[in-house]
């Protein structure tokens, strides 16, 4: 048992938790907060949004020790709140509830858009609460509850908030997660360059959410292989959707990723630093990047290590792929297909690499935006190709 100390509603607290106990059994068994709702318990339903560091986030499937020195507002702490207020007028208005299950954690999500969208677009409201689940009413009540108070607020002069006023970079609650400096890092801190800015210029280091290993061959010599991982310009052009936008520095690598996920396009502006260690021929490539329009932000971080194979006139690369991403792409992502989908950039990737360093392109090797959508259609239909092998093989058998 953990002593967990936070700011819950504005109130320092201190309680003690399991390791395992989620912050929705905290406030709820802890602090009887039960306006916080359990529904589905796995991070689907959205019953359970609570704000974390001004961030909604699924209390659910977050664990209340992971929470040490967080700031949480749960739907109790919003009664005073002016936004929450227009939107619980407006929820009775248009008949936004019937059991009032979804509620809470509908309100804490449509609070949040209520303060980033910059109109009261239908389908980007309906995006941004995608992530709530009704049961019993339907969405056209709750769309049009949180249309009106957008355009109330919009027509009363109101701006928007870039970011719902958020200003720590990294999921939800990452701003108290452990770094080499005691203050989290702000989204401007992080892309404004060190010439610009009067703070110097900090790339954290991070724990990703999702890590993903691959490995590679190249017919080419580890040291031939490792001189060129330091050809900064020559690895972004072999890397689907990535280019430059400054010259490179080891320290310091300026660029942005076009990635397209059906209808959702969206480029990452970031920066990136670069280790390397020649005595173990492995590196690290750590960075960070937003993109502005679908409001997702990223961390990640490329691990490599380079081992002679047959000897010593080829080599294998093993990657060790991670990073955590927020906002709507985050939505759209499922483990088991983004690991396919890296498969298929690492064997890009590979492929533009060796070609490369044979000497057989010159110039940009791969795509200027990464398609998720093309090949996550080579990927389903190569599951669907597998599946129905599997089908017609067992039919076979019987
Ligand atoms: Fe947390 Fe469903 S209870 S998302
Ligand atoms: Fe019943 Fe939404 S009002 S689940």
């Amino acid at each position: 048992m953990n002593t967990v100390a936070l700011q819950i509603n504005r109130r320092a607290v201190e309680a003690s938790a399991e390791p395992r106990t989620s912050l929705a059994d905290f406030v709820r068994d802890k602090l009887d907060l039960t306006g916080t709702h359990l529904g589905c318990e796995h991070g689907v339903c959205g019953a359970c949004t609570v704000l974390l560091d001004g961030v909604p986030a699924r209390s659910c499937i977050t664990y209340a020790a992971a929470c040490e020195g967080a700031d949480v507002t749960t739907i109790e702490g919003l009664d005073d709140d002016e936004v929450t207020t227009e939107l619980r007028a407006a929820f009775t208005r248009e008949h936004a509830l019937q059991c009032g299950y979804c509620t809470p954690g509908m309100l804490v999500s449509a609070r949040d858009l209520v303060l980033r969208l910059p109109d009261a677009d239908e389908q980007r409201i309906r995006v941004g609460l995608s992530g709530n689940l009704c049961r019993c009413t339907g969405y056209v009540g709750i769309v049009r509850a949180v249309q009106s108070v957008i355009e109330a607020r919009r027509a009363r002069n109101i701006a928007p908030l870039a970011d719902g006023g958020r200003t720590i970079l990294g999921p939800a609650g990452s701003g108290r997660a452990t770094s080499s400096s005691s203050e989290p890092l702000t989204i401007r801190q992080a892309l404004v360059p060190a010439s610009e800015g009067t703070a110097p210029v900090r790339i954290p280091d991070f724990t990703p959410a999702t890590v993903l290993d691959q490995r590679f061959t190249l017919p080419h010599a580890p040291a031939q292989v490792f001189a060129k991982f330091d050809d900064i310009g020559g690895i972004a052009s072999c890397l689907p959707g990535v280019s430059l936008t400054a010259p490179p520095r080891p320290e310091r690598v300026k660029g942005s990723i076009s990635v397209r996920l059906g209808p959702i396009a969206a480029s990452f502006e970031g920066a990136a630093r670069v280790e390397r260690d020649p005595a173990t021929l492995s590196g690290r490539i750590v960075g960070i990047g937003t993109d502005q329009r679908s409001h997702s932000a990223t961390q990640g971080e490329i691990r490599y290590r380079l081992l002679p194979l047959e000897g010593g006139a080829a080599t294998a690369v093993e990657l060790s792929i991670g990073y955590t991403l927020t906002g709507i792409l985050a939505q759209v992502g499922r483990p088991g297909l983004v690991r396919d989908l890296a498969k298929r950039l690492v064997a890009e990737f590979a492929a533009n690499l060796d070609r490369h360093m044979s000497g057989a392109s010159s110039g940009r090797a791969a795509p200027a935006e990464f398609s998720f959508w093309s090949i996550a259609s080579d990927v389903l239909r190569a599951r669907l190709a597998r599946m129905f092998s599997r089908v017609i093989g067992k039919g076979g058998a019987e």
